[in-house]
């Protein structure tokens, strides 16, 4: 995290933002937003630096979307890595921006292994649930007017190194499988009407291990629901990937009726795309995209239970995609970036021109046939 000066500087801007937002200018293409979308939400993670510095990210984000997802900064370890003094400004910032738009925010997440801070951890793998009972009451009743969906646990699930399916996270160690009933009825006494959920990954394709994850989330959720915890749906992360091998539609549509059958709501919570091959010709990766997403929100919004779509981000400039790979890093350093260079998995690309994978899923909610694909 960064200096404190950094952090007021951001609020500071995002506060006096409104004014200044130039909503309104013309852009191509349908949009998400003036669609009939059978109730449902759509969304993007967003961050409060990239709001206040990227205008052309603002603008598609207010034109496209009724919801937004923190990426980073609701998260344990981004508000109170310091026990004991939590500090909100970057959330309040993104939840003004919520309310002052009329969009909702997604409550993503109140307890990640991946980012609960080392303070709280040693306390929580030693048995302590107080932290765990704090946070969630600083927290939960701070955005309750905007945020209707918490996901009370991320990533839950593990086949391969778990235990019985779930993984050994502090928490596991700290409270055995019973934590998750714990965490529920923990963020229920903080939000009685508020839809409490677990979100994960690896739930989409057709091969064993995705196979696996289907069957341990279906599992617990049934054992939650059997001992009556206010479980009220699953997020479904859907960061795809092509070098997965087919989509499997029957499948993934299988798992999901089985979940709404179980009284759950559902919400597509990531989406995002990774390319195999990035040496094609860019139409070609942009069709393989779009096809990808177009496949996979046709089984999700087939379903009734899907609450809502929310992309990993906008434009490829600042998709969590590019952090990890080399080739992308280099093509960073350079401004703008190359749009070639980089992973093309988002809506818009790095000069936030719309690709056609915005127009899939602008499609998508419409329910609108598939367009053929090369
Ligand atoms: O803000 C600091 C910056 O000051 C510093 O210079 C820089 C150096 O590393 O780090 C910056 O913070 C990083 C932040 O992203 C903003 O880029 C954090 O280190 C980094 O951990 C953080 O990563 C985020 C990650 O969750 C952990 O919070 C990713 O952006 C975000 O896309 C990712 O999102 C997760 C979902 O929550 C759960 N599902 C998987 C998904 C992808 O990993």
């Amino acid at each position: 995290m960064g200096p404190l000066a950094t952090r007021r500087k951001v609020l500071n801007g995002l506060v006096a933002m409104p004014a200044s937002l130039g909503i309104g200018a013309a852009m191509a293409g349908p949009l998400p937003r003036c669609l009939p979308r059978q109730g449902r939400y759509v969304g993007a993670a967003v961050t409060p630096e990239l709001l206040l510095s990227e205008p052309a990210f603002r603008r598609r984000l207010v034109e496209d979307c009724d919801c937004i997802t923190p990426e980073v900064h609701l998260k344990w370890e981004a508000i109170e890595w310091r026990p004991g003094k939590p500090w909100y400004a970057n959330v309040d910032a993104l939840a003004g921006f919520a309310r002052l738009h009329g969009m909702q925010m997604r409550g993503h997440t109140l307890l990640w292994h991946r980012t609960t801070p080392a303070w709280a951890a040693a306390r929580i793998e030693s048995g302590d649930w107080a932290p765990v009972e704090r946070h969630f009451a600083n927290v939960i009743p701070r955005y309750s007017d905007v945020v209707r969906e918490w996901d009370v646990v991320n990533e839950p699930i593990d086949t391969e190194n778990g235990e019985g399916g779930l993984r050994r996270s502090v928490f596991h160690k700290g409270f055995g499988a019973g934590y998750i009933e714990r965490a529920l009825w923990t963020a229920h006494a903080a939000a009685p009407a508020a839809r409490l959920m677990l979100n994960d990954y690896s739930l989409e394709y057709d091969n064993p291990v995705d196979e696996a994850r289907r069957t341990a989330m279906l599992k617990l959720a049934e054992h939650l629901l059997a001992r009556r915890a206010p479980l009220g749906g699953i997020g479904i992360q859907a960061h795809l990937d092509l070098a997965k091998g087919r989509f499997s539609q029957p499948r993934f549509a299988r798992f999901l009726e089985e979940l709404r059958q179980l009284g759950l709501h559902l919400s597509i919570t990531e989406l995002d795309v990774r390319e195999a091959d990035r040496r094609l010709a860019v139409d070609q990766r942009d069709r393989l995209v779009a096809a990808e997403v177009e496949s996979f929100l046709g089984v999700a919004l087939a379903n009734p239970a899907v609450a809502g779509v929310v992309t990993w981000g906008l434009s490829d400039r600042h998709s969590w995609l590019q952090q990890e790979d080399d080739q992308t890093r280099a093509a960073l350093l350079v401004s703008p970036p190359s749009p070639v260079a980089l992973n093309r998995g988002l809506p818009y690309d790095a000069r936030f021109a719309a690709k056609p994978m915005q127009q899939a899923i602008a499609r998508a909610l419409r329910a609108e046939p598939a367009a053929a694909v090369a």
